[in-house]
């Protein structure tokens, strides 16, 4: 993978637009989890060291390129002086008089964030005039925001063509551990994939087994495969009407050579509750009303020893529902065991995606894994085999298939 990174930027006194993701939770007005912004920090640093002005970009929520002062930036910028320890200024348009203005005044090493780019219809459509719009305030362009790469938009696509253009820190290390899990990994390579429906994860389910050389399955999604076998899975939740997909994934994993690991065991109840009665049960003692809430305990050991087989792991979803304990076993105990592998240097651990973090911090685990990305969609369409426009975008210009000296030169 190719693509410039920020050590070969010119930075000083230059104007950097640097595309974050601080699409962040917030309640009453409040940030409830600072990861994203915390992940932007070394990226806005190393521009600080080089004397760059520093534009930040970002879209929050879903606005439909229409101004909606719920879904402010403004809203962001204390968590952010508190973590730079800093002033942050604000600009309330991303382009226009507004946007000018507080370039203008911006010094060496000084930090600006623009409005919501989602405010305007350009962004979601990559309108070259709003690309053009935006680039008119910067010098180059950082993309920094690898969870927003599924996204051919203007600020994460469009400016990638028009300024020179770098992968932020946070972008690098994303990419740098990806390609480390399925790019060119170290083999044998495991995969880990759970969660309730196989229905979003079909493309998923088939590019990795065509990749990986162990993939279990877990969560509410294994059961649709148990069923696709011929277990009765009683009150469980399934997707029956994809048995005969799952059949083709399972035919496709022998083909390719990818061994699947189905749950040899569940933990059961008749009620989703916290502290509900569980029991073990073998898949054909499943009684009816019981409902599969977790991986059993023959389930948790074998994939274990699989993780102590492999040298690489690739986890995106929870094996039970994590959430409501006692469920939360079969998840905390693979997750536990994987994170210890990979302190002690014999696994290679990346994680991401939806539930996942959550699921790998409620383990207590996440800090040991080798990477764990904050990214949900990007991390999943990745994971799908597909191509990232923001991604792509970077290295096509690394790879000279855009010129920028033709272009500044025809201007
Ligand atoms: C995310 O939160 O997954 C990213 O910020 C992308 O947001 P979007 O799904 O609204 O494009
Ligand atoms: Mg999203």
């Amino acid at each position: 993978m190719s693509y410039r990174c920020l050590d070969q930027a010119h930075m000083a006194g230059a104007r950097a637009l640097v595309r974050v993701d601080f699409n962040l939770p917030m309640k009453d007005g409040e940030v409830t989890d600072d990861t994203r912004l915390r992940a932007a920090l070394p990226t806005i640093e190393a521009l600080r060291a080089g004397g760059a002005r520093i534009i930040l970009l970002s879209h929050f929520d879903r606005p439909k390129g229409r101004p909606n002062p719920a879904m402010s930036l403004a809203a962001i910028v204390p968590a952010l002086e508190k973590l730079l320890a800093r002033p942050v200024a604000f600009a309330s348009d991303c382009i226009g008089a507004a946007a000018d203005a507080a370039v203008a005044a911006l010094g060496p090493g000084d930090v600006l964030l623009m409005e919501n780019v989602r405010f305007h219809p350009g962004e979601e459509a990559d309108d070259p005039a709003f690309v053009q719009a935006l680039a008119d305030n910067g010098d180059f362009y950082v993309n920094d925001a690898f969870s927003t790469a599924h996204r051919a938009h203007a600020s994460t696509e469009g400016l990638a063509h028009r300024l020179p253009a770098f992968a932020g820190e946070a972008m690098r290390r994303e990419l740098d551990a990806l390609e480390a899990a399925l790019g060119s990994p170290t083999h044998p390579v495991l995969g880990v994939v759970g969660g309730s429906k196989v229905s979003t994860k079909l493309d998923l389910l088939n590019n990795l087994t065509r990749k990986l050389d162990a993939l279990a399955i877990g969560g509410g999604m294994a059961n649709t495969f148990l069923f696709a076998n011929g277990v009765d899975v009683a009150e469980s939740y399934c997707e029956k009407d994809l048995a005969d997909t799952a059949r083709e994934i399972m035919a496709t994993a022998q083909a390719a050579g990818c061994e699947l690991l189905l749950p040899l065991d569940v933990v059961v109840a008749e009620r989703l509750e916290a502290g509900a009665p569980a029991s073990v049960r073998n898949l054909d003692a499943i009684r009816p009303g019981e409902r599969i809430l977790d991986a059993g305990p023959r389930t948790v050991a074998r994939l274990n020893a699989a993780m102590d087989a492999a040298r690489t792991l690739i986890w995106n979803g929870p094996l039970g529902v994590f959430e409501t304990p006692p469920f939360d076993k079969g998840t905390n105990a693979a997750a536990r065991h994987a994170a210890r592998l990979t302190k002690a240097r014999k696994l290679i651990a990346v994680a991401g995606g939806g539930d996942t973090v959550a699921a790998l911090h409620h383990a207590g685990a996440a800090d040991d894994f080798t990477f764990v990305s904050t990214a949900g969609g990007a991390f999943l369409e990745w994971m799908e085999g597909k191509t990232l426009p923001g991604v792509a975008a970077l290295q096509d210009q690394a790879a000279g298939l855009v010129s920028f000296a033709e272009r500044a030169n025809s201007e």
